[in-house]
């Protein structure tokens, strides 16, 4: 069996007001996978980030990390957040700083890295989302489409082993989302594990190769993503539609990247 990178094990946690977010969770992701964590509004998708990441402490249950339990002090804090990036879904929640090379900075910076270090990490960050001939634009600038890439660049300039992205398509045009795949595809192939929340099984077809899929605060079920995708019974029981591309027998992720880019207007859009 493949080697398990992060691991949340029977997690538990109700917000103040006594909403259950989570309840009595396990997911176990391999290393170098892409994980689509797939469910409906409310199913508790954000809040098992939050958690993946230690920035939610569960009631019961742990998470693990290459094994290990992880646990709450400010240096094991420290430690998980160096190994697991969290791209929030509104990049307003996200972006601090006054410009956008700022922002990508201070993650480098707070590791300890030399200025020099930084701005080579902020540099290829922004190379890698084409967004480098933004570095000194003042982040309150940005379009959305260029919020949202600013706010992976943050994450992926601090090399995470493991990166969460929550409903990482939401408010993007099909030319956006196109170029979003694109930059996680590269970072996948570099070996980062990907773990993103959605609510669209196309989207989750077309890109993921494991899903989970989320009802009511636990996993229903998950394995390969053609297999979870394909059953129409669990995905109705969450109150999900199948993929479409599934429908009209796209049966390769390869296959619906390129309609996706194909579709995608061919000339840079604003975003
Ligand atoms: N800050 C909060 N305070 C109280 N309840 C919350 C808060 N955030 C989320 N919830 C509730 O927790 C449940 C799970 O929410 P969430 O994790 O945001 O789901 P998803 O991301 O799948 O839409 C929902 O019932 C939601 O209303
Ligand atoms: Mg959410």
């Amino acid at each position: 069996m493949a080697e398990l990178i992060i691991e949340a094990e029977s997690l538990a946690y109700a917000y103040p007001g006594g909403v259950t977010a989570l309840d009595g969770l396990d997911l176990a992701v391999e290393r170098g996978r892409r994980l689509a964590v797939l469910g409906p509004n409310g199913a508790g998708k954000s809040t098992l980030l939050l958690h993946l990441n230690g920035t939610l402490k569960p009631e019961r249950g742990r998470v693990r990390l290459g094994g290990e339990v992880m646990g709450y002090s400010r240096a094991e804090l420290g430690r998980w957040r160096r190994r697991v990036g969290l791209v929030l879904q509104e990049p307003d929640d996200q972006l601090f700083a006054a410009t956008l090379a700022e922002d990508v900075a201070f993650g480098p910076l707070n590791l300890g890295l030399s200025e020099a270090e930084a701005a080579a990490r902020v540099a290829e960050a922004l190379d890698a989302l084409g967004i480098s001939h933004l570095a000194e634009r003042a982040t309150h600038m940005l379009s959305f489409g260029q919020k949202k890439r600013a706010a992976l660049a943050g994450a992926i300039a601090m090399r995470p082993e493991v990166l969460l992205l929550d409903e990482p398509a939401a408010g993007l045009d099909r030319g956006g989302v196109t170029r979003l795949l694109e930059s996680l595809a590269q970072l996948s192939a570099a070996g980062t594990t990907l773990v993103f929340t959605t609510h669209d099984a196309d989207l989750a077809w077309s890109f993921a190769d494991r899903v989970a899929l989320f009802d009511g605060g636990r996993v229903a079920c998950q394995g390969e993503a053609e297999t979870v995708l394909s059953d129409r019974d669990a995905l109705g029981t969450a109150g999900l539609e199948p993929p479409l591309l599934l429908d009209l027998g796209v049966r390769t992720r390869d296959e619906a990247l390129s309609l996706r880019r194909n579709a995608a207007p061919s000339r840079e859009t604003g975003d």
